[in-house]
């Protein structure tokens, strides 16, 4: 064999190994967002309920992981609303992605955001949504001032995040509920809702005064 299609064939090889072992970690990743019996916690249809979204509304699912949460936005909003699934992980958007095509999702559009700018469409949405995402975003209070452009007249921004109650506070991962009050506070927004269900996520709904 010529030293050439072995190296063409290590390269193939390794090209295999790559995809392999990111589409591995994705779905290990899709595994430790959503856990194990997540939905008896979790309480998703509760809270999409607890937002009275109608249909035609859009929502853009911030940090949407898996997409625990956006196929839901999307029965919820129906086929006249959208859902933005945005995130900065390729691998999880690839995802949701090709889940919404093979089930015929046809409202839900992937948004490859920036750390520091979710880049949701200039026409704005209903409702920026995030769930176990707030404690990930650096420079929350300008993140969120910013994205208020991306409202439209009446929109909302909905938290859902570890607030420390838990024994699994241990791995970090939580936001205490004074602070993202604060945070949201000086961000420009009114707290508008704060709904207590969860037993240990806070779930805050705010508006722009
Ligand atoms: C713990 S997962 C939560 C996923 C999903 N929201 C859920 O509840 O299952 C956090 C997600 O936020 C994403 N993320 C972190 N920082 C982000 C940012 N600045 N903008 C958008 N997504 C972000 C991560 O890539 C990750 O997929």
């Amino acid at each position: 064999m010529s030293p050439r299609s072995t190296c063409h064939r290590r390269s193939w090889a390794a090209a295999l190994a790559a995809v392999l072992i990111l589409s591995a970690c994705t779905s290990l990743k899709r595994l430790a967002y959503e856990g194990f019996g997540r939905d008896g916690w979790q309480k998703p249809d509760e809270v999409v309920a607890a937002l009275a979204l109608r249909a035609g509304d859009r929502v853009a699912d911030l940090g949407s992981g898996g997409g625990y949460f956006t196929f839901r936005f999307s029965r919820a909003v129906g086929p006249a609303g959208k859902v933005y699934a945005v995130e900065v992980d390729s691998g999880m958007l690839d995802y949701v992605g090709a889940r919404a095509k093979e089930e015929g999702y046809r409202n839900i559009e992937t948004v490859s955001a920036k750390y520091d700018d979710p880049l949701l469409p200039e026409s704005g949405v209903d409702l920026i949504f995030t769930s176990n995402v707030y404690h990930h975003i650096e420079g929350r209070v300008k993140y969120f001032a910013d994205a208020a452009k991306y409202l439209r007249a009446g929109g909302r921004i909905a938290i859902v995040d570890f607030d420390g109650r838990h024994w699994t506070a241990i791995f970090g991962h939580t936001t205490p509920v004074e602070l993202v009050r604060k945070e949201m506070e000086e961000a420009g927004y009114r707290l508008e809702r704060e709904l207590d269900f969860l037993d240990r996520q806070a779930f805050l709904v705010y508006s722009r005064p």
